[in-house]
């Protein structure tokens, strides 16, 4: 259930627009746009913000405002989500000084309210606020004053304003959520749109002299009196003051949150980030205990604060959705309800199920008292009307009907909820999740009957063993090193120069510098690889020499070995071993898949590389850039970490803020934007995305996928986890669908690495742990990125 909200989410990159500007400064009477797929929008002076048509289906465009230099083109502000415009409908600054948007037969479908007439120019201005304007330059009305769902910085709210949350994601029609400053001075958020009691609400700033809500340019929501004095900080963000963009919105969920967006493109792949303080109220689930209304989600449904601090709605067992779509929308009974006729009583056909911490307080008709829970459920069992008890602690026993309002879950309740299901005979499906353990159950049957899995696991078996020794031979018998305790090796350039024949074949290049193939002449056999460092000034000699020994002395079979280093003058080079076997990148998105359990040994493989080089070194080493160009493959296809050591060696006194960022877009941890500090965990996140790379043998990242849910690898990843459909994620590689548990351990492993707080994420020993399956891999938390990244 939780996977079509996020399918929603993930679907919210709004289908294609064309928006061609048209028009920034101001705009005189006699403009018009037109809801086509072009030049529908007018930009403000520095095209931050965009007013126009967002075509929302076929012929149906809202009027909106939006982020425009932020890929999702997020909407701020709509007119007519009630209403959409079909092709060829006019927003028309009309000549007679009135803004008006027509349909194609000139009726009006919308136009601002309260009515304005004497319009001598409108403005999309830079703060996201779209004005029109008096003669004398006066703001007759503002989108400002009447906003939608969100508030952006400098947008300060009077008392009697509402802002309404929209009915989903994707539907901009006007939700139940709402909030309103009202004129006893009281912030109070509603969940029904009508409150038949005035003090239904589910959040309030309990202050009697709230004048004005204002949202400020450090991310602050707060209220002020009449004085402009500060009353009650609502909500804040804790980003710094520039470099963001920034919103807050009163979401379909019926949460307030706030949300930053980094304004420098390099950055912008992270998404939108959710403030981690600012979700008002905190559990919206226990919030909402209404004498009318369903609560925080549907009738008869229940709701349960997940992991990323996201209210989700769920059915009980014995009842489905009422609307696949739209989990907020309720559930209902997938039985015939019991007969209430007194001769057939059927109290043989109903069973209980007992769901702990979970209650929907106020639908309860009757009390009775009850000693055990048995006793609770015959009495529920003997009246046709009970569909649920409640067992509590003192014997009490609470029977409730249909439809069950304000479901929660609540874990500090010791109530249990007892719901009274009909006992199905046609046991394939309608109860819970019975069928997807019976599909299980039939997965597993054809997989141990066909013979292509006994043959697999006699693979995977000798695998195992052949691993087993290797591993061991390979700890007996070291590689032959120039550098044994003494240290590196130091080269002349001269020498490096002649071992690569001028720098004649380059091998690859990268943020640090460039690679050359080489041989040294007295060593026979090997080729090595040099790398020529981006020179750097300011690292003392020492300072470098140092660092490059302990690269050095690092030794471990998943990582590329030094052997050597030149330090001349303006040249700085290392002599690595040479890889004949290239990059992971090359081999894991080349044209020919390479085998599962190749990928699987690579996984395992750089897991303990880093695992070494986080714990086990002498130095403890981060990364900082771990992706497949900077995995490199030997020539039995071992896998080895290269560029360890380098980042502190060239960025040493960098800043960890976001202007500090180093490593690579996409396999970046979010501490890079968050001015949090880096640790180690910052490669257990670059590790995720690597997993997920060798799970489904493609790149994290590929935007020309033709279904727009897989786009970003790791967002369809957890997709499937959710949706119980890892098995699409390896659809056409026969050995790991065959593998399908592994695969699955593996995609929970990578999510825990890519979980958005860095203290959620294992250590990478953990982690090695966890792919080899020594250690039970748990259900990792939802990650807030997937759900905040629209
Ligand atoms: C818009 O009009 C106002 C008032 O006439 C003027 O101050 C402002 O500079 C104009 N802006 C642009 C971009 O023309
Ligand atoms: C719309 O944009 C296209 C491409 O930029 C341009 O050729 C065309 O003239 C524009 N049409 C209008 C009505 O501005
Ligand atoms: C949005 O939801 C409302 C209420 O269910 C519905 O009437 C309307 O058709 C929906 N709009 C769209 C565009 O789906
Ligand atoms: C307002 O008062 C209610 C009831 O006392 C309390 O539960 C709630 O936390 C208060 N709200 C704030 C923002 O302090
Ligand atoms: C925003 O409001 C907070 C609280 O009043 C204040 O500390 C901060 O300085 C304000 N920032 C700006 C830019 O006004
Ligand atoms: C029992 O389950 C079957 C199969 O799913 C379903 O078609 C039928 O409606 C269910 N019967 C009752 C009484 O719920």
């Amino acid at each position: 259930m939780a996977s079509v909200i996020l399918g929603i989410l993930l679907i919210l990159v709004p289908l294609p627009l064309s928006t061609e500007a048209q028009t920034s400064g101001n705009l005189t009477l006699g403009k018009s746009l037109t809801a086509n797929d072009q030049n529908s929008s007018w930009l403000s002076p520095s095209g931050k913000f965009a007013f126009g048509f967002r075509r929302m289906g076929r012929g149906a465009h809202l009027l909106a405002i939006w982020f425009e230099k932020i890929e999702d083109k997020t909407i701020v502000w709509s007119a007519n989500g009630n209403n959409l415009a079909p092709e060829g409908s006019e927003i028309q600054l009309t000549t007679d000084g009135r803004f008006v948007l027509v349909d194609p037969n000139g009726r009006e479908l919308w136009s601002p309210s309260p009515t304005v007439a004497g319009i001598a120019y409108a403005a999309m201005l830079d703060t996201g606020n779209f004005v029109l304007v008096s003669q004398n330059h006066v703001n007759l009305w503002e989108t400002f004053s009447q906003p939608t769902d969100t508030l952006l910085p400098t947008q300060q709210l009077d008392q009697g304003t509402k802002v309404n949350a929209r009915y989903s994601e994707m539907n901009y029609s006007a939700g139940r959520f709402h909030f309103k400053l009202g004129d006893d001075g009281n912030l109070a958020f509603y969940a029904t749109p009508d409150p038949w009691v005035a003090s239904d609400t589910y959040w309030d700033s309990n202050t009697s002299n709230g004048f004005r809500l204002i949202f400020n340019q450090s991310g602050q929501v707060y209220l002020t009196d009449r004085n402009g004095a500060l009353l009650q900080v609502v909500s804040s963000d804790t980003f710094p003051a520039s470099g963001y963009y920034r919103r807050a919105i009163l979401e379909f969920d019926g949460v307030f949150r706030q949300y930053v967006h980094s304004d420098s493109s390099s950055l912008s792949e992270m998404g939108w980030v959710v403030a981690r303080s600012s979700p008002v109220p905190p559990n919206i689930c226990t919030s909402i205990t209404q004498t009318m209304g369903s609560g925080a989600c549907g009738f008869n449904s229940y709701c349960s604060l997940e992991e990323d601090q996201r209210p989700r709605c769920h059915c009980p067992h014995g009842y489905t959705l009422l609307d696949s779509t739209n989990e907020m929308n309720g559930c209902r009974q997938d039985f015939v309800p019991q007969s209430c006729d007194g001769s057939r009583p059927e109290t043989d056909q109903f069973t209980f199920f007992s769901m702990p911490y979970t209650n929907w307080p106020m639908s309860d008709y009757e009390r009775t008292a009850a000693q055990t829970e048995d006793s609770c459920k015959e009495a529920c069992l003997a009246d046709c009307f009970c569909a649920l008890a409640i067992f509590g602690d003192n014997g009490n026993c609470w029977k409730k009907k249909i439809p069950l309002s304000n479901g929660r879950e609540d874990r500090s309740d010791i109530a249990k909820a007892l719901i009274k299901v009909r006992i199905n005979d046609s046991t394939s499906k309608s109860i819970g999740n019975g069928s997807k353990n019976s599909t299980l159950i039939i997965i597993g049957l054809v997989l141990l009957s066909s013979s292509v899995f006994v043959n697999l696991l006699l693979l995977l078996i000798t695998y195992l063993i052949y691993r087993s020794f290797r591993s061991r031979d390979s700890k007996l018998s070291r590689p032959v090193q120039i550098n044994q305790a003494t240290g590196t090796h130091t080269f002349t350039y001269q020498e490096l120069q002649e071992a690569t024949d001028g720098f004649k074949e380059e091998l690859g290049r990268g943020a640090f510098g460039t690679v050359y193939k080489g041989v040294l002449r007295y060593e026979d056999t090997n080729f090595v690889a040099v790398k020529v460092l981006a020179t750097r000034t300011g690292e003392s000699e020492k300072e470098f020499e140092r660092e490059v020994s302990a690269i050095g002395q690092t030794n471990h079979k998943n990582l590329v070995q030094l052997l050597g280093f030149c330090n001349e003058g303006q040249h700085r080079l290392l002599v690595y071993e040479f890889m004949s076997n290239g990059t992971l990148a090359d081999f894991l998105f080349g044209i020919s898949r390479p085998s599962w359990y190749k990928r699987i040994e690579i996984a395992c493989g750089v897991a303990q590389g880093l695992s070494y080089l986080h714990d086990d070194c002498t130095r403890h080493i981060i990364h900082c850039d771990i992706k497949p160009e900077n995995i490199l493959l030997d020539g039995s296809l071992t896998a080895k970490i290269s560029d360890f050591g380098i980042a502190k060696l060239l960025m040493a006194n960098q800043t960890r803020t976001v202007t500090g960022v180093r490593g690579t877009r996409g396999y970046l941890a979010p501490e890079w934007f968050r001015n949090m500090p880096i640790s180690s965990k910052v490669d257990v996140y670059s590790f995720g995305i690597l997993l997920v790379e060798l799970i489904c043998c493609r790149k994290n990242y590929e935007p020309e996928a033709e279904i727009e849910a897989q786009i970003v690898l790791v967002d369809w990843v957890y997709d499937c986890y959710h949706d119980g459909s890892i098995l699409k994620l390896v659809e056409s590689d026969e050995e790991a669908s065959t593998d399908i548990k592994r695969v699955k351990r593996f995609v929970m492993t990578a999510l825990w690495c890519i979980q958005d707080d860095p203290a959620l994420r294992p250590t990478m020993k953990k982690i090695t742990q966890m792919l080899e399956g020594v250690v039970e891999v748990l259900v990792p938390p939802v990650s807030s990125s997937f759900i905040s990244s629209i």
